[in-house]
Formats: C-alpha cells, structure tokens, sequence
C-alpha cells in the first residue's frame, strides 16, 4: 500500500535543526535555508498547499495572505509579540495562530535590565570614547551617569516581561516601581513586586528610567513622542525593548541632541532593520538589533514552542499557546 503523502509547511526563516528534524516527523518542510526575509509576494507563494507556517515577526499574516492561501490552518510566531498578525482576519479565515510566551520572560527581562543599565551608565558611549583612542586622562566627572540602585523605575505595560523587570528591580536594586497598565494589577501581585499603580502622566514625570514593555497596536503607535518626552525628568533615561512604532523615533532623536532627556536605550525600531539616520548620530543612546529575547537557550525554546503548536494543532486538534482559540472549538 502506498505510504500516504505528509501535510506539508513552510518555516518561513532558518530555524535551529533539531527543530526541523521534530518536524519532519510529521510534515514535508519547505525551508528558508538563506533565512533571507520573504516579500509578501514569495510567501504567498511559497504557502501554496501548505497547511501550516511557522513566522517571525518579519513575515504578515494578514486578509490578503489568507484569501490567497486558503489550505493555510495554523501560522505559529516565534515571538510573543504578534502584531505581524491579523487575529480578527485569521479567525474569519479559521486560521489559527500562535506565539511563544513564557519561554522568553526572564531572558527578555534580562536584557531589559542590560539596556537600563548600559543607558544609565553611559556603557557604550564610554566604550566607543576609549576604542576612538580618546582616553589619555582620567577625570571625575568622566562618563558620570545617573544611579540605577535606589532611584524610581517606571514601567509601561505590565505583563509578564513587565513584572520580571518590577521584580529585578525592586528586590535586586532597591528601586521604587512604578507602572501604568491598561488594567491594574491585582493587590497581592502588586505587594510582591513592591510596584506602585500611578497614571500615565505621573510615570512619565516620576520615573527615572522609564522601560517600556507594552504590546504594539494602533493604540500604542507612537504613545512615547514629542509631548511625552517633555513630560519626562530631563535626567531620565527612556528603554524601548517592545516594538517599534511605539516611540515616535524622530522626536525621540532629537529630544537626545538636545539633552531634553539624558538617554535613551533602544532594541526596536520604527522600520527595522532600518534605523532612523538621526539616532545613529546622537550619542546618548544605546542601540542593539532587537535581540532582548536573543539567547540560544531562549531562542530554541521558542522555535521549539512554535514547532510544537503546529505538530499539536495539525495532528491531534490542539495547541499549547493559542491566540484565537476559537478556531480550535469551531
Ligand atoms: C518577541 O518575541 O516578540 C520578540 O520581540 C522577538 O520578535
């Protein structure tokens, strides 16, 4: 008898091997193996008869996409962030879609910690001074910066990653937390985390370094511009490691050159991998290639997540992460 024919998918960017191999088990995969990003264009095509996509948040998922791709049942993100998604759109189309929480809270915290402090302590700013040969005495006020032990940390968006940075910290430096949510956190969380519930307004004028955490949407597009940096401490430091578009980048370029606020460390751009030419030239801020989440450990923890929504999705009807679990119920 015949061997039947595997449902086949697409891995829409290189993945670690072993993550390949699990799915070979059970599929036919299609791979990026030059892991160059795919237009929308060649993703459509490449979806042709494929029933499942694992993405990254370089690759839509949109109406367009689905009406073109009707055989497509599961997209699973490796990312938590999913606003390449269209959830509404997917759901229409009975598509499900899935990210990777959990798996990527502590590292990303981490890394949000990394960035308060390189932005506070002026890290690379001094390290590029002493590479540039420029270092040939020692002053005190040389790279002074500002303290991250003791001082107020404000935090907008209080997820997962949000209260892994409240918890660093208040219980690791000593810091009064203070955060903006859409909704409040419950009493007991907030006891634990020692963090503090305050509006909009007061986090941007209360916090000495400011870190934001919130999920990118039409709501949240530019929720940090001109207006708000006014609002802010002129020695505060600002901390983007959420999505690009939340910070109006422009207006935060220039707020640098012009010492309206001290500092700003950023993992995500407006438009990455393009980066405003004005930020490149200020020197008061820290810039990485949007990599909070970027340990080996992590990453192939979310690839694997990914993998495994798909195998749970197209073999047994389940998932472990889902994002509109209604598709699974339909
Ligand atoms: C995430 O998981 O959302 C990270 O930003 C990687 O895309």
């Amino acid at each position: 008898m015949a061997a039947t024919a595997k449902p086949a998918i697409l891995v829409a960017r290189a993945v670690f091997p072993e993550v390949i191999d699990a799915l070979r088990q059970h599929f036919e995969v299609d791979t990026n193996d030059d892991d160059v990003a795919l237009t929308p264009d060649e993703l459509t095509q490449r979806l042709q008869g494929k029933v499942g996509v694992l993405t990254t948040g370089s690759e839509r998922v949109d109406a367009a996409l689905l009406a073109a791709c009707p055989q497509l049942r599961i997209a699973a993100n490796i990312a938590v962030g999913f606003n390449n998604f269209d959830v509404p759109a997917m759901t229409a189309a009975g598509v499900l879609g899935t990210n990777t929480p959990d798996v990527l809270t502590e590292t990303t915290a981490d890394f949000g910690f990394a960035l308060i402090m390189a932005t506070a302590r002026r890290l690379t700013e001094s390290e590029h001074f002493l590479r540039a040969g420029q270092w040939n005495k020692w002053a005190l006020d040389m790279f002074a910066g500002a303290d991250v032990h003791g001082s107020t940390l404000g935090i907008l968006g209080m997820g997962r990653i949000g209260q892994a940075i409240a918890r660093r910290g208040a219980l690791g430096f000593g810091m009064k937390v203070i955060y903006h949510n859409r909704s409040r956190l419950d009493a007991g969380i907030e006891t634990e985390l020692r963090a503090r519930y305050v509006s909009r307004d007061q986090l941007l004028q209360q916090a000495d370094h400011l870190i934001l955490v919130l999920p990118y949407s039409a709501e949240s597009h530019h929720a940090i511009g001109a207006a708000e940096i006014a609002r802010m401490k002129p020695t505060a430091t600002l901390v983007n490691i959420a999505r690009g578009g939340i910070v109006d980048d422009a207006a935060l370029a220039a707020a640098l050159r012009d010492r309206r606020i001290a500092a700003a460390g950023l993992d995500v751009f407006e438009g990455e991998p393009k980066v405003h030419p004005d930020l490149l030239t200020v020197p008061n801020v820290v810039l990485t290639p949007h990599i909070a989440s970027a340990t080996l450990a992590t990453r192939r923890a979310m690839a694997q997540l990914a993998a495994d929504n798909v195998i749970a999705y197209l073999t047994e009807g389940r998932a472990l992460t889902p994002l509109n679990p209604d598709v699974i119920r339909a």
